[in-house]
């Protein structure tokens, strides 16, 4: 058996749903552990690009199994949209299970998440997706959420409207606003209950069982370490755990289950919405990292944030998920850029910190320090072979890995699922299979 955890080492959109794809065919099973409809990851398969919100990124291997584990939440309309586009011309597509205690994302999630964002003071602004997801999670956390199984027993209905009526008690008081109409919500959930009832399974059990029969799994994270609400730049963060250990948790196995971390960083970094980030370039710079990279938002559209790779921050990715590997995406994007720099260390208040603080003050007022290293003026997009990338190239992947103390263990050079480069040792310690 191997089994791999995916997780992004940044700010999210490193290039996990590229990689999930990849790693995929030597998959047996591939599981979304976290997180919801603010995902968007990106697969470009056979000349085509389908960007992906809730289902797995292995579903374009039919015969494989992919699972929406109890960490996510669901927005039943989004998946019912998703699925309708991904079966349109008649494709075949893996076999989907989705787990009977992940939560559901209601109207008045996505309605309470516009309207906190809108907050005319702009105090509550963090620049969310506006997909509900914070607060789907505070109903879960507050114990007044609906997991999919709820909408499948008798009462559902009774259930649905007394919550539909207290949230619109709570619209109303606090923005003023009608929430909505609580006869409304119950019908359409019910109708969801039957859309999504044959894909419910104790998934749990699934992953359980494909683990002791000795089958690959892979474990695709979405969002990224600085957006986990324990250890991302809080409260700029999601609400749920992104980082390796959201993995056990969300699926429903124990933490032995996972063989191998591997972390997804770009080679450069990105951020969307609010929230400080040490190395952004808001000169040309980062505007040609913009513009070669395509850096706008899968799921909304927003122009990214961009800025040089910043070593603390993958220490840190490497502390709190345990990283066995580096993945590094986007290398072609870096071609032409005469010096590129790695930020090695943080000065604050004169002093160096090499460790990634907690304080947004701090992180604030931190100056990074750089290292500057040879760029390349090749094309790297055609190269397939670690040792067929040039000179400079190889000289900053293994800067990096030295900076992180961890290895890299794949690069990919274009978003196509065959522009990626495994190196050798990846595969030795990711055992059979991957
Ligand atoms: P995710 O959220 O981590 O899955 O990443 P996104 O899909 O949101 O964003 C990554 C973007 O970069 C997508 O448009 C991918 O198609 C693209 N991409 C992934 N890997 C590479 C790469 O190595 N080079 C280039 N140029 N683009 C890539
Ligand atoms: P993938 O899986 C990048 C960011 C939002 C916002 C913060 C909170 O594609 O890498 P939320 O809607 O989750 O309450 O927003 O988190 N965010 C992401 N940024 N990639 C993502 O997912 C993200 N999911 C959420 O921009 O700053
Ligand atoms: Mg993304």
């Amino acid at each position: 058996m191997s089994t791999v955890v995916l997780v992004g080492a940044q700010w999210g959109d490193e290039g996990k749903g590229k990689l999930t794809d990849y790693l995929a065919e030597k998959a047996d099973v591939i599981v979304r552990y976290q997180g919801g409809n603010n995902a968007g990851h990106t697969v470009v398969a056979g000349g085509r690009e389908f960007k992906l919100h809730l289902v797995p990124s292995g579903i374009l291997h039919p015969g494989k199994v992919c699972v929406i584990g109890n960490g996510v939440v669901i927005d039943p309309e989004v998946l019912r949209r998703e699925l309708e586009s991904l079966t349109a011309d008649g494709r075949r597509l893996a076999a989907l299970y989705i787990s009977e205690r992940a939560h559901v994302i209601m109207p008045y999630h996505r309605l309470c998440d516009e309207l906190e964002e809108d907050c005319p003071d702009g105090l509550r602004r963090l620049g969310t997706t506006r997909r509900g997801i914070g607060p789907v999670y505070t109903d879960k956390y507050a114990r007044e959420g609906f997991r999919v199984v709820d909408l499948l027993e008798e009462g559902a209905a009774a259930a649905l409207k007394s919550m539909a009526w207290r949230k619109a008690e709570v619209l109303r008081r606090m923005h003023g606003v009608d929430g909505p109409e609580p006869e409304q919500v119950a019908r359409d959930y019910l109708a969801y209950a039957e859309f999504l009832r044959p894909y419910v399974r104790d998934t749990s059990l699934l992953v359980h069982e494909a683990a002791r029969a000795g089958k690959n799994i892979l474990f695709e994270g979405a969002q990224g370490t600085l957006l986990d609400i324990d250890h991302g730049t809080y409260p700029y963060v999601t609400s749920s755990n992104p980082t390796a250990g959201g993995a056990a948790v969300g699926a429903g196995v124990g933490p032995r289950v996972i063989d191998t971390v591997v972390g997804v960083t770009k080679a450069y970094t990105t951020r969307v919405g609010e929230g400080p980030f040490p190395t952004e370039l808001t000169d040309e710079t980062g505007e040609l990292l913009r513009e070669a990279g395509r850096e706008f938002g899968t799921t909304t559209g927003r122009p990214r944030r961009c800025g040089w790779l910043d070593a603390v921050i993958l220490r840190y990715a490497a502390r709190v998920n345990g990283l066995d590997y580096l993945a590094v995406t986007k290398l072609d994007v870096l071609r032409g850029l005469p010096a590129l720099r790695i930020c090695r260390a943080y000065r604050y208040r004169g002093r160096e910190i090499s460790d990634f603080p907690a304080r947004l003050s701090v992180l604030a007022e931190c100056e990074p320090v750089y290292e500057e290293l040879p760029g390349w003026t090749e094309d790297v997009t055609g190269v397939r072979t670690y040792d067929g990338l040039p000179p400079a190239a190889r000289g900053y992947l293994a800067r990096l890995a030295k900076l992180t103390g961890v290895p890299v263990g794949l690069v990919s050079v274009g978003p196509g699922r065959e522009q990626t480069i495994v190196l050798a040792k990846f595969f030795k310690k990711a055992r059979r299979g991957f």
